[in-house]
């Protein structure tokens, strides 16, 4: 059966929802299998969820999210691994809305809501600190390079990491426009990379290129939130399951001592890793790996 091109590809739409779910006691395994999820959804199982279905071998590159940061001036950095993400893309909050509903009746009644975001685009896909997010993305082939297994028994499928930042836009507007854009490494006014950006700029932590082997993700985040709590909910796709963790340790300053400047005014407050199957025409998940790992 041909498969869907993977959501991961797709640009971050005008809207979407967000979903963490746990599975209720009964056959999960069942009803992931039975499921036909209409098109614009993507699913990611996270390993306590593959640990029941599965057992500790399959999908073994999958690790959970642990809380990292607390030392060394990186701020705690809290975790809170799901057992299943859900993504609906719409054209405005409304139809996210209606094909996350469309998701969830067809995954049956065997999985409870734990927690939703409702997220959206800004400008023409800029966080709400006003810098454009995503420029430095890889493209065409790259992108499908390295955010897609090429081959095996997970080909078609991605590793997600998704880590809600919650933004203090206060902090960032105590600073001068220079002072904010040294933070990032980048210009907000035109995205122009700094030549002279300090070591702690987010760009010089998180620089692709400086990573041994190189280490790229598919960056597809978007801001979610009202006035009471309001950030970034950082989704990337990579084929490799260690490649978000290695950037976010360089984030953490875990190699050099070095912390991003991004958290003076943004905190993490939370974060799951997930392995997201492909997804063949008629919405099945592909959950071979799954069922019969192998040995
Ligand atoms: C509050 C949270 C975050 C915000 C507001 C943010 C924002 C940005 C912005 C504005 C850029 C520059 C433009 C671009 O290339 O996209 C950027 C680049 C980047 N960010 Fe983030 N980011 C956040 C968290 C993260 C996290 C958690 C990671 C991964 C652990 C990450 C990885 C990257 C990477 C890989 C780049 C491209 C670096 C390069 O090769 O030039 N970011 N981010």
């Amino acid at each position: 059966m041909p498969l869907r091109p993977p959501l991961a590809l797709a640009p971050a739409p005008p809207a979407a929802l967000a979903l963490w779910l746990r599975a209720a006691a009964g056959p999960a395994a069942a009803a992931l299998c039975a499921a036909r999820l209409p098109a614009g959804v993507l699913l990611g199982l996270g390993r306590p969820l593959i640990d029941k279905i599965g057992g500790p071998h399959a999908i073994p590159a999958l690790q959970s999210m642990h809380d990292r940061g607390g030392e060394g001036g990186a701020p705690p950095c809290p975790a809170d691994q799901a057992e299943l993400w859900l993504l609906a893309h719409g054209e405005d909050p409304g139809a996210a809305l209606l094909r996350a509903r469309a998701a969830l009746a067809a995954l049956g009644p065997g999985f409870s809501l734990i927690a939703e975001r409702s997220l959206y685009r800004h400008r023409e896909g800029r966080d709400l600190s006003g810098y454009v997010d995503g420029t430095e993305n890889p493209t065409g082939e790259d992108a499908v390079e390295a955010a897609i297994i090429g081959e095996g028994p997970l080909a078609g499928s991605t590793f997600a990491a998704v880590q809600p930042w919650a933004h203090a836009l206060d902090r960032l507007a105590r600073h001068a426009p220079a002072a904010r854009d040294a933070l990032i490494g980048r210009r907000a006014e035109d995205d122009v990379e700094l030549e002279d950006a300090p070591p702690q700029a987010h760009v010089r932590r998180t620089a692709q290129e400086d990573f041994a082997p190189p280490t790229f993700l598919l960056r597809r985040s978007m801001p979610f939130g009202g006035l009471a709590q309001h950030g970034l909910l950082f989704i990337s796709f990579s084929a490799d399951a260690a490649a978000f963790d290695r950037v976010f340790g360089r984030m953490l300053g875990e190699d050099d001592g070095v912390v991003d400047a991004i958290f003076e005014f943004s905190a993490v407050i939370g974060g799951g890793h997930y392995w997201c199957p492909a997804i063949d025409e008629d919405g099945r998940l592909v959950l071979g790996a799954l069922l019969a790992p192998a040995s």
